[in-house]
């Protein structure tokens, strides 16, 4: 189980997962849940978990597989005093976040692919899902959902190429309370060096984690296709690729190949 009160015993923290901790049995998104909490005015800081979704979400519209008991499906409520142009640098320092947890609890080697999945040996481990409210230059609230495969045996036929959890790769179960313990430490570190220093040290996490510059990559966008170098990752998490031709290509959302 999940308890609030075993992911407190012993969590470091002052404000995240201190104050409010909503624990469910089942619901189905914690994202839709924490959204509905940050509109009646949940403090920073909030976090939902539950212990299994029946409609859990992923991005582009995808579904993210959440059986009971087996995987971390938790959203943080974020009142961050930036505009919604910047709302990716979130998604990134998340993306830290997750690796830097995981680094320092487990032997695994993660890694980040662009933009934010976190993956080791190739398949993904854990996936974020970024929703905001704000208007044009205020941030109303970020709600950041973190789906963390943990203790899952197998996964279904259509993803298991390409998903992967804690138990499959050490072969050992992980007590999750742990991990999301870690992950609140690390966020609220990360989160006022932010606030503090701007996102400047964090991107430079993010790119020493992600280990894609300099990277053959192939992206597919929903509309086209390019390969070539990764130059770079700006500071609004857009990629910079450099194709066969070496013209340089801005690309702000796709799936990324390695090759
Ligand atoms: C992705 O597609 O990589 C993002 C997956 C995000 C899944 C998490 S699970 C907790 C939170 N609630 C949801 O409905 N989705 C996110």
């Amino acid at each position: 189980m999940l308890l609030p009160k075993e992911i407190r015993e012993g969590l470091s923290t002052k404000l995240f997962g201190m104050k409010d901790i909503h624990y469910l049995n089942e619901i189905d998104s914690t994202n839709t849940r924490a959204k509905e909490l940050a509109v009646k005015g949940a403090p920073e800081g909030t976090l939902v978990v539950s212990e299994k979704q029946t409609k859990g979400k992923g991005r582009k519209g995808r579904s993210w597989f959440s059986p009971p008991h087996e995987g971390i499906y938790a959203s943080l409520i974020l009142r961050p005093t930036i505009s919604p142009r910047e709302a990716p640098r979130i998604t990134m320092l998340t993306a830290v976040v997750v690796a830097k947890a995981l680094l320092s609890l487990t032997q695994l080697k993660v890694t980040i692919k662009w933009p934010n999945d976190i993956l080791v040996n190739g398949k993904k481990l854990a996936g974020i899902l970024t929703e905001i409210r704000g208007e044009t230059d205020t941030i109303d609230y970020i709600v950041v959902g973190l789906g963390l495969n943990v203790n899952t045996p197998r996964f279904p036929d259509d993803i298991r190429d390409k998903a992967t959890s804690i138990f499959i790769e050490t072969g050992s179960p992980f007590p999750r309370a742990r991990i999301i313990r870690e992950y609140l430490y690390w966020y609220e570190k990360y989160y006022g060096l932010f606030n503090a220093n701007g996102f400047g040290p964090i991107l430079r996490l993010w790119k020493r984690l992600s280990r894609i510059i300099g990277h053959q990559i192939i992206v597919d966008m929903t509309d086209a296709k390019y390969s070539g170098e990764v130059e770079d990752i700006d500071e609004n998490g857009v990629l910079i690729l450099k194709d066969h031709n070496g013209e340089t290509h801005r690309i702000i959302s796709g799936d990324v190949i390695l090759i």
